[in-house]
């Protein structure tokens, strides 16, 4: 199959019958440690990937035309339409598109899209971030009004909670943003400062497919972010990331366990990139592993299917730890190896791709 950037730009000039006027790409993620932070306060470690989505777009008479190249399908409406009738892809592609022409001042301009994307949906990677930064991007890019780093970010998660419902934080969307060839980030989300992480050539990360697929809009992920919100406004604190565990014993238990997830959490991002920068990839591995039973144990995020996973991994040679990324309740493991090939090989079958750190979003050539 080409590549996301070739089948945009070629999906493009067969819908539309001609060159697009911009075109961006957006890598989709693996975070590496710090789930369930971002809407907290906390800390977390994101990696872009080499893969992601690219959005190409040109000007229309009125209205928006989006096609999703690799599902085949095509979509035609008003920006002012009611989202909820709308079919999934086409709430991220033309919310987020709708919302980039509000920054630019252009909101009657009529639009053309078409996105396609290396990134497998619902498998834990961003693949919904990387749709709504690059589609952001690209039409800042046609609009010729260049839209600030963070206020693409912070624009595509307004698509996702405005348009698909998803109450995501920011980490999926600073992550596609920030990203630095190979380099991992910490993210700070009280203040929303990004430090770039060399990973050095000794460590490697796969990522394997549960197989699990799931759906940030099903409730599970509004539901933690809810007890999150609720175990902060006890503690009176504006950052549960940074709040004194000493006082946590007067909350509920949900709230408890919520509570130090987050502030333990922290501390094992702080440490596992002090471990992998500093080579004692054993003490990193170890801390994955540590990461993901507070998941288990405090978050629940971890169905047995995906238990069932993360079990295969950890035995399979060569592997020093791993956890289940992003969101959770299905998508992927990352696991930390010296090794890639040899876990690989006995992982075959389970969808087992490397993470090879790639840039953020970028401008796609093109030839018009
Ligand atoms: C999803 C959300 C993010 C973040 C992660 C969990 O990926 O989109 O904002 O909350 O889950 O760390």
């Amino acid at each position: 199959m080409t590549d996301a950037r070739q089948r945009a730009l070629d999906g493009f000039r067969h819908a539309f019958g001609r060159a697009p006027g911009a075109a961006a790409f957006a890598p989709g993620r693996v975070n590496l440690i710090g789930d369930h932070t971002d809407y907290a306060g906390g800390l977390a470690m994101p990696m872009a990937l080499g893969a992601g989505c690219v959005a190409a777009v040109g000007r229309a008479d009125a209205g928006v035309r989006a096609v999703a190249v690799d599902m085949g399908e095509s979509f035609e409406t008003q920006t002012r339409s009611d989202p909820a009738a709308w079919p999934g892809w086409a709430r991220y592609a033309i919310g987020s598109a709708s919302l980039a022409l509000d920054a630019a001042g252009a909101s009657g301009v009529g639009l053309t899209i078409a996105v396609a994307s290396d990134v497998p949906m619902g498998g834990g990677l961003s693949s919904s971030a990387a749709l709504e930064v690059a589609v952001v991007s690209a039409v800042g890019m046609l609009a010729g009004v260049p839209i600030d780093p963070m206020d693409i970010a912070r624009m595509a998660q307004r698509a996702e909670h405005e348009f698909a419902g998803v109450p995501c934080g920011l980490l999926d969307q600073m992550a596609s943003v920030f990203a630095r060839a190979e380099h991992a980030m910490i993210i700070d989300f009280a203040d929303f400062s990004v430090r770039h992480i060399p990973i050095p050539d000794a460590a490697s990360f796969l990522i394997v497919d549960t197989g699990v697929r799931h759906d940030n809009a099903s409730g599970a992920y509004a539901a933690l972010r809810e007890r999150a919100a609720r175990a902060r406004a006890a503690l009176g604190v504006e950052h549960l990331g940074r709040a004194d565990g000493g006082s946590f014993g007067a909350l509920p238990a949900d709230g408890r366990a919520v509570a130090e997830h987050v502030v333990s959490e922290c501390a094992r991002v702080r440490a596992f990139a002090a471990a992998v920068t500093g080579g004692q990839l054993e003490l990193a591995g170890a801390i994955l592993d540590d990461g993901h039973a507070s998941l288990v144990h405090r978050l629940g995020t971890s169905p047995p299917e995906v238990e069932a996973v993360v079990g295969r991994v950890r035995r399979a040679p060569g592997v020093l730890g791993c956890r289940l990324t992003g969101a959770g309740f299905g998508g992927s493991v990352v696991a930390l190896t010296q090794d890639p090939g040899r876990a690989a090989a006995v992982l075959e079958g389970l969808g087992v791709r490397r993470a090879d750190p790639g840039g953020g979003c970028r401008a796609v050539p093109f030839t018009s």
